[in-house]
Protein backbone atom coordinates (compact mmCIF):
# COMPACT_ATOMS: atom_id res chain seq x y z
CA UNK A 1 0.00 0.00 0.00
CA UNK A 2 1.73 3.42 -1.01
CA UNK A 3 1.59 5.76 1.55
CA UNK A 4 0.90 9.67 1.18
CA UNK A 5 0.28 12.56 3.45
CA UNK A 6 -0.40 16.18 3.89
CA UNK A 7 1.81 18.69 5.37
CA UNK A 8 0.16 21.92 7.01
CA UNK A 9 -1.10 23.95 10.29
CA UNK A 10 -3.36 23.50 11.33
CA UNK A 11 -4.14 20.52 9.47
CA UNK A 12 -7.19 18.51 11.27
CA UNK A 13 -9.65 20.46 8.82
CA UNK A 14 -7.36 19.42 5.62
CA UNK A 15 -10.17 17.66 2.99
CA UNK A 16 -6.86 16.15 0.81
CA UNK A 17 -7.29 12.56 2.17
CA UNK A 18 -11.39 12.30 1.41
CA UNK A 19 -10.15 13.58 -1.80
CA UNK A 20 -7.02 11.72 -2.71
CA UNK A 21 -8.97 8.15 -1.17
CA UNK A 22 -11.89 9.16 -3.77
CA UNK A 23 -9.26 9.55 -6.67
CA UNK A 24 -7.76 6.20 -5.85
CA UNK A 25 -11.09 4.29 -5.37
CA UNK A 26 -11.99 5.45 -8.83
CA UNK A 27 -8.56 3.10 -10.32
CA UNK A 28 -9.41 0.22 -7.58
CA UNK A 29 -5.70 1.39 -5.98
CA UNK A 30 -5.90 1.20 -2.00
CA UNK A 31 -3.51 3.75 0.00
CA UNK A 32 -2.65 5.18 2.91
CA UNK A 33 -3.22 9.13 2.96
CA UNK A 34 -2.54 10.90 5.92
CA UNK A 35 -2.60 14.76 7.69
CA UNK A 36 1.06 15.75 9.28
CA UNK A 37 1.06 18.62 11.48
CA UNK A 38 4.00 20.21 11.19
CA UNK A 39 5.89 23.83 12.56
CA UNK A 40 8.44 25.57 10.62
CA UNK A 41 11.35 24.58 12.66
CA UNK A 42 10.49 20.69 12.28
CA UNK A 43 9.13 20.71 8.70
CA UNK A 44 12.58 19.97 7.26
CA UNK A 45 12.51 16.88 9.62
CA UNK A 46 9.62 16.22 9.55
CA UNK A 47 9.69 15.69 5.67
CA UNK A 48 12.85 14.14 5.52
CA UNK A 49 11.51 11.10 8.11
CA UNK A 50 8.51 10.75 6.12
CA UNK A 51 10.32 9.70 2.92
CA UNK A 52 12.87 7.80 4.62
CA UNK A 53 9.97 5.87 6.10
CA UNK A 54 8.21 4.57 3.22
CA UNK A 55 6.57 7.74 2.19
CA UNK A 56 5.94 8.02 -1.89
CA UNK A 57 4.35 11.77 -2.19
CA UNK A 58 2.73 14.34 -0.05
CA UNK A 59 0.63 17.55 -0.18
CA UNK A 60 2.03 20.71 1.48
CA UNK A 61 -0.32 23.31 2.11
CA UNK A 62 -0.49 26.66 4.59
CA UNK A 63 2.49 27.87 5.43
CA UNK A 64 4.89 25.38 4.51
CA UNK A 65 4.69 25.42 0.45
CA UNK A 66 7.79 28.56 0.49
CA UNK A 67 10.00 26.29 3.03
CA UNK A 68 9.26 23.14 1.23
CA UNK A 69 10.53 25.08 -2.15
CA UNK A 70 13.66 25.59 -0.78
CA UNK A 71 14.11 22.40 0.80
CA UNK A 72 13.19 20.06 -2.14
CA UNK A 73 16.11 18.26 -4.05
CA UNK A 74 14.71 19.10 -7.26
CA UNK A 75 12.31 21.33 -9.06
CA UNK A 76 9.32 21.35 -11.75
CA UNK A 77 9.05 24.57 -14.09
CA UNK A 78 5.81 25.45 -12.31
CA UNK A 79 7.39 25.08 -8.95
CA UNK A 80 10.03 27.47 -9.89
CA UNK A 81 7.87 30.24 -11.44
CA UNK A 82 5.75 29.70 -7.92
CA UNK A 83 9.01 29.93 -5.85
CA UNK A 84 6.61 27.67 -3.75
CA UNK A 85 5.95 23.85 -3.62
CA UNK A 86 2.56 22.13 -3.28
CA UNK A 87 3.28 18.72 -4.27
CA UNK A 88 6.03 16.46 -3.06
CA UNK A 89 7.40 13.24 -4.80
CA UNK A 90 10.34 10.99 -3.07
CA UNK A 91 12.88 9.84 -5.32
CA UNK A 92 14.79 7.74 -3.50
CA UNK A 93 18.43 8.18 -1.56
CA UNK A 94 16.74 11.32 0.13
CA UNK A 95 16.10 13.16 -3.48
CA UNK A 96 12.85 14.55 -3.75
CA UNK A 97 10.53 16.66 -6.41
CA UNK A 98 8.91 19.60 -5.88
CA UNK A 99 5.90 20.52 -8.10
CA UNK A 100 3.41 23.36 -7.89
CA UNK A 101 -0.12 22.70 -9.13
CA UNK A 102 -1.78 25.06 -7.55
CA UNK A 103 -2.02 27.40 -10.19
CA UNK A 104 -3.12 24.92 -13.19
CA UNK A 105 -5.72 23.52 -10.43
CA UNK A 106 -6.99 27.23 -10.65
CA UNK A 107 -7.08 27.21 -14.25
CA UNK A 108 -9.11 24.36 -14.70
CA UNK A 109 -11.79 25.43 -12.07
CA UNK A 110 -12.15 28.45 -13.53
CA UNK A 111 -12.57 27.15 -17.16
CA UNK A 112 -14.92 24.57 -16.21
CA UNK A 113 -17.30 27.18 -14.38
CA UNK A 114 -16.78 30.16 -17.45
CA UNK A 115 -18.25 26.91 -19.81
CA UNK A 116 -21.50 26.74 -17.45
CA UNK A 117 -22.47 30.37 -16.95
CA UNK A 118 -21.12 30.10 -20.69
CA UNK A 119 -19.17 33.38 -20.81
CA UNK A 120 -16.71 32.25 -23.20
CA UNK A 121 -12.92 30.88 -21.97
CA UNK A 122 -10.08 32.30 -19.80
CA UNK A 123 -8.51 33.59 -22.99
CA UNK A 124 -8.32 37.09 -23.76
CA UNK A 125 -10.51 37.71 -20.09
CA UNK A 126 -8.85 40.50 -17.77
CA UNK A 127 -8.11 38.89 -14.73
CA UNK A 128 -7.46 41.07 -10.99
CA UNK A 129 -5.58 38.56 -8.46
CA UNK A 130 -5.55 39.91 -4.95
CA UNK A 131 -2.77 39.21 -2.76
CA UNK A 132 1.05 38.38 -3.73
CA UNK A 133 2.01 35.96 -0.88
CA UNK A 134 2.42 32.38 -1.56
CA UNK A 135 -0.94 31.68 -2.71
CA UNK A 136 -1.57 34.30 -5.66
CA UNK A 137 2.37 33.92 -6.35
CA UNK A 138 1.54 29.68 -7.64
CA UNK A 139 -1.35 30.94 -10.34
CA UNK A 140 0.13 34.09 -12.39
CA UNK A 141 2.21 31.86 -14.63
CA UNK A 142 -0.72 29.95 -15.21
CA UNK A 143 -3.19 32.26 -15.70
CA UNK A 144 -0.94 33.97 -17.88
CA UNK A 145 0.04 30.69 -19.62
CA UNK A 146 -3.95 30.23 -20.23
CA UNK A 147 -3.95 33.08 -22.21
CA UNK A 148 -5.60 35.84 -20.40
CA UNK A 149 -5.66 39.43 -21.53
CA UNK A 150 -4.35 41.40 -18.65
CA UNK A 151 -3.43 40.05 -15.08
CA UNK A 152 -3.46 42.85 -12.25
CA UNK A 153 -1.71 41.85 -8.73
CA UNK A 154 -3.15 44.11 -6.49
CA UNK A 155 -1.89 43.58 -2.64
CA UNK A 156 -1.70 46.07 0.69
CA UNK A 157 1.93 45.96 0.60
CA UNK A 158 2.22 47.20 -2.95
CA UNK A 159 6.07 46.30 -2.80
CA UNK A 160 5.13 42.66 -2.96
CA UNK A 161 2.95 42.79 -5.96
CA UNK A 162 6.10 44.51 -7.99
CA UNK A 163 8.29 41.50 -7.06
CA UNK A 164 6.02 39.49 -7.87
CA UNK A 165 5.19 41.00 -11.45
CA UNK A 166 8.98 41.76 -11.78
CA UNK A 167 9.45 37.82 -11.84
CA UNK A 168 7.61 37.41 -15.23
CA UNK A 169 8.77 39.36 -18.14
CA UNK A 170 5.22 39.34 -19.57
CA UNK A 171 3.43 43.16 -21.07
CA UNK A 172 -0.08 41.49 -19.83
CA UNK A 173 0.89 41.85 -16.27
CA UNK A 174 0.34 44.90 -13.97
CA UNK A 175 0.30 45.64 -10.47
CA UNK A 176 -1.61 48.11 -8.34
CA UNK A 177 -2.08 49.02 -4.56
CA UNK A 178 -5.34 48.12 -3.00
CA UNK A 179 -6.72 51.82 -3.70
CA UNK A 180 -6.89 51.73 -7.06
CA UNK A 181 -8.68 48.48 -8.25
CA UNK A 182 -9.03 48.30 -12.65
CA UNK A 183 -12.10 47.02 -13.22
CA UNK A 184 -12.07 42.85 -14.59
CA UNK A 185 -13.87 40.83 -16.06
CA UNK A 186 -12.45 37.85 -13.67
CA UNK A 187 -11.54 38.73 -9.90
CA UNK A 188 -9.95 36.28 -7.70
CA UNK A 189 -9.32 36.79 -4.12
CA UNK A 190 -5.77 35.19 -2.70
CA UNK A 191 -5.24 36.51 0.14
CA UNK A 192 -4.80 35.74 3.61
CA UNK A 193 -7.34 37.66 5.16
CA UNK A 194 -10.26 35.11 5.73
CA UNK A 195 -7.49 32.85 8.17
CA UNK A 196 -7.29 36.97 10.46
CA UNK A 197 -11.33 37.16 10.32
CA UNK A 198 -10.91 40.06 8.72
CA UNK A 199 -12.48 41.44 5.38
CA UNK A 200 -10.66 43.51 2.57
CA UNK A 201 -12.77 46.83 1.52
CA UNK A 202 -13.26 47.00 -2.23
CA UNK A 203 -15.95 48.93 -3.71
CA UNK A 204 -18.90 47.80 -4.89
CA UNK A 205 -18.66 48.75 -8.85
CA UNK A 206 -16.02 46.20 -9.27
CA UNK A 207 -18.04 43.36 -8.41
CA UNK A 208 -20.99 44.37 -10.77
CA UNK A 209 -18.71 44.75 -13.52
CA UNK A 210 -17.21 40.99 -13.45
CA UNK A 211 -18.30 38.00 -14.90
CA UNK A 212 -16.95 35.82 -12.21
CA UNK A 213 -15.44 36.63 -8.32
CA UNK A 214 -13.31 33.50 -7.08
CA UNK A 215 -11.96 32.95 -3.98
CA UNK A 216 -9.21 30.67 -3.17
CA UNK A 217 -10.19 29.46 0.10
CA UNK A 218 -13.39 28.04 0.87
CA UNK A 219 -15.86 27.01 3.90
CA UNK A 220 -18.45 25.57 5.59
CA UNK A 221 -20.36 28.97 4.21
CA UNK A 222 -19.52 31.74 1.77
CA UNK A 223 -16.55 33.69 2.93
CA UNK A 224 -16.98 37.94 3.03
CA UNK A 225 -15.00 38.35 -0.37
CA UNK A 226 -18.02 36.40 -2.07
CA UNK A 227 -20.74 37.49 0.03
CA UNK A 228 -19.62 41.48 -1.06
CA UNK A 229 -19.43 39.69 -4.71
CA UNK A 230 -23.15 38.44 -4.54
CA UNK A 231 -24.05 41.62 -2.56
CA UNK A 232 -22.84 43.56 -5.12
CA UNK A 233 -24.17 42.04 -8.55
CA UNK A 234 -21.74 39.25 -9.48
CA UNK A 235 -23.41 36.36 -11.43
CA UNK A 236 -21.08 33.90 -10.62
CA UNK A 237 -19.33 33.35 -7.30
CA UNK A 238 -17.41 30.39 -6.15
CA UNK A 239 -15.38 29.45 -3.47
CA UNK A 240 -11.55 27.45 -3.71
CA UNK A 241 -13.16 24.08 -3.31
CA UNK A 242 -12.60 23.10 -7.15
CA UNK A 243 -9.41 24.45 -7.21
CA UNK A 244 -8.60 22.15 -4.00
CA UNK A 245 -10.17 18.98 -6.51
CA UNK A 246 -8.04 20.13 -9.22
CA UNK A 247 -5.04 20.25 -7.74
CA UNK A 248 -5.25 17.61 -5.82
CA UNK A 249 -6.01 15.88 -9.30
CA UNK A 250 -2.43 16.93 -10.57
CA UNK A 251 -0.90 15.50 -7.93
CA UNK A 252 -2.37 12.66 -7.96
CA UNK A 253 -1.35 11.90 -11.65
CA UNK A 254 2.52 12.89 -10.45
CA UNK A 255 2.20 9.74 -8.25
CA UNK A 256 0.34 7.59 -10.28
CA UNK A 257 2.39 7.78 -13.79
CA UNK A 258 -0.05 10.68 -15.63
CA UNK A 259 -3.05 8.43 -14.30
CA UNK A 260 -6.24 11.63 -14.33
CA UNK A 261 -8.76 10.83 -11.82
CA UNK A 262 -12.40 12.02 -12.85
CA UNK A 263 -12.37 15.91 -10.31
CA UNK A 264 -15.39 16.68 -11.08
CA UNK A 265 -17.40 12.95 -9.62
CA UNK A 266 -15.41 14.09 -6.48
CA UNK A 267 -16.32 17.88 -6.08
CA UNK A 268 -19.72 16.50 -6.96
CA UNK A 269 -19.58 14.08 -3.96
CA UNK A 270 -17.99 16.88 -1.35
CA UNK A 271 -20.75 19.30 -2.64
CA UNK A 272 -23.21 17.08 -1.89
CA UNK A 273 -22.08 15.41 1.92
CA UNK A 274 -21.85 19.56 2.48
CA UNK A 275 -25.57 20.05 1.74
P1 LIG B 1 -0.44 32.89 1.56
O1 LIG B 1 0.56 31.80 1.41
O2 LIG B 1 -1.77 32.42 2.11
O3 LIG B 1 -0.58 33.73 0.35
P2 LIG B 1 1.23 34.93 2.70
O4 LIG B 1 2.34 34.54 1.80
O5 LIG B 1 1.53 35.27 4.11
O6 LIG B 1 0.13 33.79 2.77
O7 LIG B 1 0.46 36.15 2.01
C1 LIG B 1 -0.67 36.71 2.58
C2 LIG B 1 -1.31 37.67 1.58
O8 LIG B 1 -2.52 38.20 2.13
C3 LIG B 1 -0.44 38.87 1.27
O9 LIG B 1 -0.72 39.30 -0.04
C4 LIG B 1 -0.92 39.87 2.31
O10 LIG B 1 -0.67 41.23 2.01
P3 LIG B 1 0.73 41.91 2.47
O11 LIG B 1 1.76 41.45 1.47
O12 LIG B 1 0.48 43.37 2.42
O13 LIG B 1 1.01 41.40 3.86
C5 LIG B 1 -2.40 39.62 2.25
N1 LIG B 1 -3.10 40.06 3.47
C6 LIG B 1 -3.07 39.48 4.67
N2 LIG B 1 -3.88 40.16 5.53
C7 LIG B 1 -4.39 41.20 4.85
C8 LIG B 1 -5.29 42.26 5.18
N3 LIG B 1 -5.83 42.39 6.41
N4 LIG B 1 -5.62 43.14 4.20
C9 LIG B 1 -5.12 43.01 2.95
N5 LIG B 1 -4.26 42.04 2.58
C10 LIG B 1 -3.91 41.13 3.52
Amino acid sequence: MALFTVFGSPIAHSLSPQIQLEFADQFGLVNEYRRSLSSPGRFAADVAYFFRHGGSGANVTVPFKQQAYQLVTHTTLRARQAGAVNTLMGRGAGQVLGDNTDGLGLVADLRWHLAKAQVGDLSGKTVLLLGAGGAARGVVGPLLDAGVARLTVANRTEAKAADLVDRFADSRLAYCSMNELPAADIIIQATSVALQQQALTLPANLAAQAVLCYDMSYGATPTKFLQWAAANGCANCLDGLGMLVEQAALSFALWHDGLLPDSRAVITKLLERNT
